[in-house]
């Protein structure tokens, strides 16, 4: 059974990893607006992998015998300057989910919660990944300046991303 302050800390992160997802898929329709495609479903499969985050801790939490209780999600913001501010705004914002997580993990820690240490383990992985994914692509954006032919050989990439639920 969880106790009281970690199930409300894993629900803080269940709407954190919802907000992500509305994030990125408010970064995906701007991507499309400005003609990038590729990008625009690159970004959609990260607001998938996303909401796949936020329902493996709502599992958890229920496996755990706790209770869910979802909360509002904040509204994105809609706009960006062009391709590199939006990249800028993905690698800030998943630094961010990292910090999260660690705080996550100290208090599981401090609670003496061994199974929610293991269970966040998947999550301290997946954010030295995910950090690692977008620093990849920001320093290739910067390179090419954001434009050119350079872009559009980085859009018709990004275009072949798909979603593959992880498996353990
Ligand atoms: Fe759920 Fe991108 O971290």
């Amino acid at each position: 059974m969880l106790n009281n302050k970690l199930e409300k800390a894993l629900n803080k992160q269940i709407n954190a990893e919802f907000y992500s997802a509305y994030l990125y898929l408010s970064m995906s329709s701007f991507l499309n607006e400005i003609n990038l495609t590729g990008f625009s479903n690159w970004m959609r499969v990260q607001f998938e992998e996303e909401q796949f985050h936020a329902m493996k801790i709502y599992d958890y939490v229920l496996e755990r015998g706790g209770k869910v209780k979802l909360d509002a999600i904040e509204k994105p913001p809609y706009k960006w300057k062009d391709v590199l501010d939006v990249f800028k705004d993905v690698l800030k914002h998943e630094q961010h989910v990292t910090k999260l997580i660690n705080d996550l993990t100290d208090l599981a820690i401090q609670e003496k919660d061994h199974a929610t240490v293991n269970f966040l383990q998947w999550f301290i992985d997946e954010q030295v990944e995910e950090e690692a994914n977008v620093s990849e692509l920001l320093a290739q954006l910067e390179m090419i300046e954001g434009k050119g032919s350079g872009l559009f050989m980085l859009d018709r990439e990004a275009k072949q991303r798909k979603f593959i639920a992880p498996t353990e």
